[in-house]
């Protein structure tokens, strides 16, 4: 008797609720793949990328986006020495405890510390929260081919779409709407290798460091995959050889 008075109850709740899930259901154009070099069973990361990737992360996406999951001492892994690896922890301001007069306090990262996360970053509106980097390429859905796509994408919005307040149009994000600023307009960083800073190249970059940073074990997965095929493939031939032997006196 209960169970049935709850039905219609139900009914005319999922009723009411499906506009709202059709709204918020992910709206986006379909990211176009790109080859990068860490993809497919003996993907290797390109070590320069990654280095170059890095260099856009900290002059332009750190002063929003943090990385609790990364250590300084990761950053030994893309090929910097320990000496470089403090420098850069020192540049970080970590807070850590408060003043007497309650006011937070801050002093300079040490290699064991995170990537801290702005508290209260520029730029962004009110309620908003930039999305911690650590894992991103993984999380993310559609990975590393969209979150080029999302960095290279922004561009005026259609005639007839009225943008809410504190959004901008962006064809590859949830919604084609999104309250990040275009971070990339092309020659944020100086790359010391003399790569042409432009935007497509930051952007490449920037997300080859992010799937790096991602999965650190990526290349070690690769390579003790490769071994085990090889060792297969010996067993299989031992295995026949040993076969015919044992029945070559069989008639
Ligand atoms: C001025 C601050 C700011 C900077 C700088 C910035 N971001 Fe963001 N980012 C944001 C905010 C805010 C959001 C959340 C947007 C939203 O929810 O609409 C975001 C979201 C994202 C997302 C997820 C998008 C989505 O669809 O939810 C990605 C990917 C991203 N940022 C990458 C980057 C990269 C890479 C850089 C550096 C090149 C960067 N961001 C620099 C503020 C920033």
């Amino acid at each position: 008797m209960r169970v049935a008075f709850f039905i219609p109850v139900i009914a005319a709740a999922l009723f009411s609720a499906s506009p709202m899930l059709a709204q918020t259901r992910p709206d986006h154009d379909h990211a176009a793949p790109q080859h990068w070099s860490f993809e497919g069973a003996l993907g290797n990361f390109d070590l320069a990328a990654v280095q170059r990737g890095y260099l856009v992360y900290e002059q332009v996406c750190s002063s929003c986006h943090g990385m609790k999951h990364v250590q300084f001492r990761d950053l030994e892994g893309m090929g910097l020495d320990a000496e470089a690896v403090k420098s850069i922890a020192s540049g970080y301001q970590i807070q850590e405890g408060r003043d007497l007069s309650g006011a937070l306090k801050y002093r300079h990262g040490l290699p064991d510390d995170a990537f801290p996360t702005p508290v209260k970053p520029a730029g962004v509106p009110e309620g908003v929260v930039p999305p911690d980097q650590s894992r991103l390429t993984v999380v993310y859905p559609g990975g590393p081919d969209r979150i080029y796509a999302l960095l290279t994408g922004y561009g005026p919005a259609p005639a007839g779409v009225t943008l809410p307040s504190g959004q901008l149009y962006n064809r590859f994000a949830s919604g084609r709407v999104i309250a990040m600023k275009p971070p990339l307009r092309g020659g944020e960083v100086h790359y010391p290798d003399g790569t042409s800073a432009t935007v497509e190249q930051e952007a490449r970059d920037v997300t080859t460091f992010l799937a790096w940073v991602a999965q650190p074990h990526l290349v070690d997965r690769h390579r003790t995959g490769v071994r085990v095929l090889v060792y297969l493939l010996c067993l299989a031939i031992l295995l026949f050889i040993l076969k015919r032997r044992i029945w070559s006196n069989v008639e």
